[in-house]
């Protein structure tokens, strides 16, 4: 069976891996921003994983609320709300896992740079506590921009003296959910079985998916017409929803989900399951960017190995050559103001 993610029966709920018998091995999960649009929805899918022994869930506001709500389910996780910057500590104590949805959304007519100078606060803030009271905790940053939040974050992290790049992901699956949905749709296959790597960044045409690896092929080959507008769609996919929200924010219900799964392959990894794959944006040698989002292989440490491109079709070529500029503006626009404070 192919590796990467394909279904919320395979990765948000975890196959049988422990053939002893035994349970999972106790991990904590913490979710920094968790009253939010998304921290919501991600703190219910991580208390249903049970791969999670313990789930705080911290906000500057209106997280008793959310973790008394969400600890009532019946399932492993013990559930805890921290509130207040004087709570993050305790928060983030002996955490396995840290999921970053805390920041700002979008509104229509605005970039994800557009965030930049009140993002950029939040995620340093939190990576310096993250440096202080878990530095051995695996982050998965979904604050926007990814492709700025990221570097920021690695460099928080190397002046505080606790970078290892193994454990710092970009989550960039919600560009490999919406590429696979709307690929199934245009093939005509079943969206299930559907796997689509996207790579590059987190923004416009800096996300790039690979339909030339997408597999099930399709019913009836897709013409050159079909593949630009299913590029296009996927790039613009967090757009489509800011603008249907019409004010409201960005997406939140899939994102929660994309979350979910990115996480729940990060503990896979940790617990030992072996060829654990997902896309995410990772220090990287792929390109000569020292960010880039790929096809990275989970382990017990985090990243076990960051996987190359494959095969890429010319008009691919074209856009990875096309993404870099923006890429790389952004990776150190993330890296100049980290250096600056
Ligand atoms: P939201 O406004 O609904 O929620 C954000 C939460 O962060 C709020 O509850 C807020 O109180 C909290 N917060 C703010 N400052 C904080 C701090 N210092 N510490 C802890 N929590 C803090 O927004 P949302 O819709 O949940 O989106 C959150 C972020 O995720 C945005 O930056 C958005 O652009 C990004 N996003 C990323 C992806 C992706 O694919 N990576 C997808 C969707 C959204
Ligand atoms: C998305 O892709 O949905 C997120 O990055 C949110 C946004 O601003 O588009």
């Amino acid at each position: 069976k192919n590796a990467s993610s394909s279904s919320f029966k395979t990765n948000v709920m975890p196959r049988r891996f422990y053939s002893s018998g035994g349970s999972p091995p106790p991990r904590k999960v913490v979710v920094l921003g968790a009253a939010g649009g998304i921290g919501q929805p991600l703190a219910l899918l991580m208390k249903l994983n049970p791969l999670v022994s313990k789930l705080a869930l911290y906000d500057i506001a209106g997280t008793p609320g959310v973790a008394a709500d969400v600890g009532h389910i019946n399932s492993r996780a013990e559930v805890a709300g921290y509130m207040g910057e004087e709570q993050l500590g305790t928060a983030l104590e002996n955490a396995n896992v840290v999921i970053i949805p805390a920041g700002v959304p979008r509104k229509p007519g605005m970039t994800r740079d557009d965030l930049f100078n009140i993002n950029a606060g939040i995620v340093k803030s939190l990576c310096s506590a993250i440096a202080k009271y878990c530095p051995e905790a695996i982050v998965n940053m979904i604050s926007n921009p990814v492709n700025s939040t990221v570097p920021i974050a690695a460099e928080v992290f190397k002046k505080a003296g606790t970078y290892n790049e193994k454990k710092l992901f970009g989550v960039t699956t919600l560009d490999v959910v919406r590429a696979k949905t709307f690929y199934a749709s245009k093939a005509g296959v079943p969206v299930e079985e559907v796997d689509v790597p996207v790579v590059g960044g987190h923004a416009g045409v800096t996300i790039l998916p690979l339909f030339s690896q997408a597999t099930p092929k399709p019913n009836s080959v897709l013409s050159e017409e079909d593949i630009k507008a299913l590029t296009k769609r996927t790039q613009d996919g967090g757009t489509e929803v800011v603008e249907a929200k019409a004010g409201k924010g960005s997406a939140t219900l899939s994102m929660a989900y994309a979350g979910a799964v990115f996480a729940s392959s990060v503990l896979k990894g940790l617990n030992g399951e072996p060829n654990i794959v997902e896309c995410s944006y990772v220090q990287s040698n792929v390109t000569e960017l020292p960010f880039f989002a790929s096809k990275v292989r989970l382990g017990e440490k985090g990243v076990e190995e960051v996987l190359g491109l494959g095969f890429l079709s010319e008009y691919e070529k074209q856009g990875l050559e096309g993404l870099k500029s923006e890429l790389k503006s952004s990776i150190e626009k993330g890296i100049k103001s980290a250096s600056e404070n």
